[in-house]
């Protein structure tokens, strides 16, 4: 399907959008206003993230800024503009994000539509104060039916199941990337015009890649299989023929934004040490999920090592996984060594 459509560089996401609807049987009206309000959104928290180190010199007089506005966290205030809009949007009945313990319904004085979302409004939270990339990850499903809206289950859902799933980067530039199951387009803010417009019409992730992404420092509290496989991506055994390159951003969306460009995988191991960190640190819902969705699109892979990302059936809310995630022949590399197939 994703070749059937014309995509031009430069078109606007709305023009896309509605001629993905044309194109698209599964592409509803609704689909386009829910990611119109998603935009608006992202580029609230864009314009934050661009004046994220003048914070402390506006809020210096008792957490107000010069306009009369409390200062917030950015990763709080990012969680608050999504639920606000996604809230007053009329096209979800529920939601649930990285910030909150608990899914959130839609108000019963508001009105409700078919889709839940879950997010997590602030990836790589860490990297804010030293103008490192961040972004946001959102994934997109139908709801079960009107009586299951607010319920646990409705979010423990398959990743298989999405509707949609993408990011917003703020990085050097503020970039959309998003699935709706026909291909992986990216679209770039044009900050003169406050558009997003079409930049990378279907990504398709190089087949196998030449960098691998983990928190190398912790390789201490990986089990043998995981130190197995990611010893053959720095060894001279690998179809390069010498050792990967090594990036790690520490903020997914960055870390994988560019492997899916330039093809590699990204590694997020479980941690035999730390028992918090005993499934991996990613939470699978709004993390996991939603890369997987993509990276499949774009024709990658992803597992946790032992079963497909998008095959799990989530059992909590906020279940963490291990990720490995990239080009294809990286990840299956990864997985058949972690499997004792390959060495
Ligand atoms: P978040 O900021 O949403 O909590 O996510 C941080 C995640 C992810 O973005 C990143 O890949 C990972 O944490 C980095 O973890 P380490 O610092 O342990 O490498
Ligand atoms: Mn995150
Ligand atoms: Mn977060």
């Amino acid at each position: 399907m994703a070749n059937k459509i014309k995509h031009k560089m430069g078109t606007t996401i709305t023009e896309h959008l509605l001629l993905c609807e044309d194109e698209c049987p599964t592409a509803t009206g609704q689909f386009t206003r829910l990611l119109s309000e998603l935009i608006i959104g992202a580029k609230l928290i864009s314009r934050e993230v661009n004046k994220a180190g003048l914070v402390d010199i506006l809020g210096l007089t008792g957490d107000v800024n010069v306009q009369g506005e409390k200062v917030r966290k950015l990763d709080d205030f990012a969680d608050q503009v999504f639920i606000w809009r996604m809230q007053r949007s009329g096209l979800l009945c529920a939601l649930s994000s990285e910030e909150n313990e608990s899914v959130i319904e839609v108000p019963e004085n508001l009105p409700r539509g078919n889709y839940i979302i879950i997010f997590d409004p602030l990836d790589g939270s860490s990297n804010i104060d030293a103008n490192v990339s961040i972004g946001t990850i959102f994934s997109i499903h139908h709801s079960l039916g009107t009586s299951e809206c607010g319920s646990i289950e409705n979010f423990l859902r398959r990743g298989s199941e999405q509707v949609a799933a993408g990011y917003f980067l703020y990085g050097s530039s503020t970039i959309l990337v998003y699935t709706a199951g026909q291909g992986v387009h990216g679209f770039t803010l044009d900050p003169s015009v406050g558009e997003f417009l079409l930049s990378h019409p279907n990504i398709q992730i190089p087949p196998q890649g030449k960098i691998y992404s983990v928190n190398e420092s912790y390789s201490l509290y990986w089990n043998e299989q995981t130190t197995a496989a990611i010893n053959y991506f720095k060894s001279d055994r690998n179809h390069l023929g010498k050792p990967y390159t090594s990036r790690y951003v520490g903020s997914l969306v960055a870390d994988f934004h560019r492997n899916l460009l330039y093809g590699g995988i990204y590694m997020y191991p479980a941690d035999s040490h730390d028992p918090r960190l005993s499934h991996g640190k990613l939470r699978l819902l709004c993390e996991a999920a939603p890369m997987a969705f993509i990276a499949e699109q774009g024709g990658g892979a992803a597992t946790n090592g032992a079963q497909r990302i998008l095959d799990i059936k989530a059992k909590d809310l906020h279940e963490r996984t291990p990720l490995f995630i990239g080009s294809r022949a990286d990840v299956e590399m990864a997985t058949a060594i972690m499997q004792g197939k390959n060495s």
